[in-house]
């Protein structure tokens, strides 16, 4: 069977029932840089492109959305897996190698829910924060599916936050840690920096 695509702005992966954004589509969106092999998924819902900085090899998976005020920056080969956020008012910076899993939450803002305003965006001053912090995530670290990080989570190189767990501080380098809230459970071995120097080499060797 032959297959069309009504939508032009698109690309076909092989085997695959849905679409990335084109590379023309991207370049016209405006983010503050565009780096090579950006693939977003056509369903994700990215607001105020050009606060947003790309690397090269980004993928950004379906109905992922992205509302922070405080813009984005992302490094090189950067992973954010479908269904997550990434919503506040302060800057998001991730370094190089950051692997975000599936239904993570990222949100530089906490609404203030002490009752002595209203709350979320419907209402007037209802975007009022208790705490606002920026959020960085170091090269190599990567979140489990389904977690919370919150303002004032920083993620140092190689820190590792576990499945359905919740950070809102700073981390360890090369350190796995889990749970709500999170602890440390152990160290992380460091071969993928010798990993990772072999892929770049590959990559040069390409080109
Ligand atoms: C955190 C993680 C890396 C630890 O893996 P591990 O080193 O194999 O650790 P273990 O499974 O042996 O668990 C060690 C201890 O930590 C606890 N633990 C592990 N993961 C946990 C989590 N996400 N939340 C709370 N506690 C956790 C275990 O219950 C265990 O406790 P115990 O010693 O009291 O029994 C792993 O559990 C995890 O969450 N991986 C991410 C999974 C994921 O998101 N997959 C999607 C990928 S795209």
């Amino acid at each position: 069977m032959k297959v069309y695509y009504r939508n032009s702005g698109v690309v076909a992966v092989p085997g695959l029932n849905s679409a990335f954004l084109s590379r023309d589509v991207l370049e016209n969106l405006g983010f503050a840089r565009l780096g090579e092999d950006v693939l977003i998924h056509s369903t994700a819902v990215i607001v105020d492109c050009g606060k947003i900085s790309l690397g090269s090899r980004v993928r950004i998976d379906p109905f992922v959305i992205i509302s922070n005020r405080g813009g984005v920056e992302f490094g090189n080969n950067v992973h954010i897996g479908g269904h997550s956020v990434l919503a506040g008012h302060a800057a998001v910076r991730i370094e190089d190698f950051v692997g975000i899993s599936h239904y993570v939450g990222i949100y530089t803002s906490n609404e203030d829910l002490s009752g002595r305003t209203l709350s979320h965006p419907t209402v007037p001053g209802g975007d009022k924060t208790t705490r606002t912090a920026s959020i960085s995530f170091g090269r190599h670290s990567f979140v489990g599916a389904g977690s919370m990080v919150l303002p004032g989570a920083r993620f140092a190189e190689g820190s590792v936050l576990g499945a359905m767990s919740r950070i809102s501080r700073p981390m360890r380098p090369w350190t796995i840690y889990a749970g709500i809230p999170a602890r440390r459970l152990l160290e992380r071995r460091q071969d993928v920096l010798a990993e990772e120097q072999k892929y770049l080499a590959s990559l040069k060797a390409l080109r």
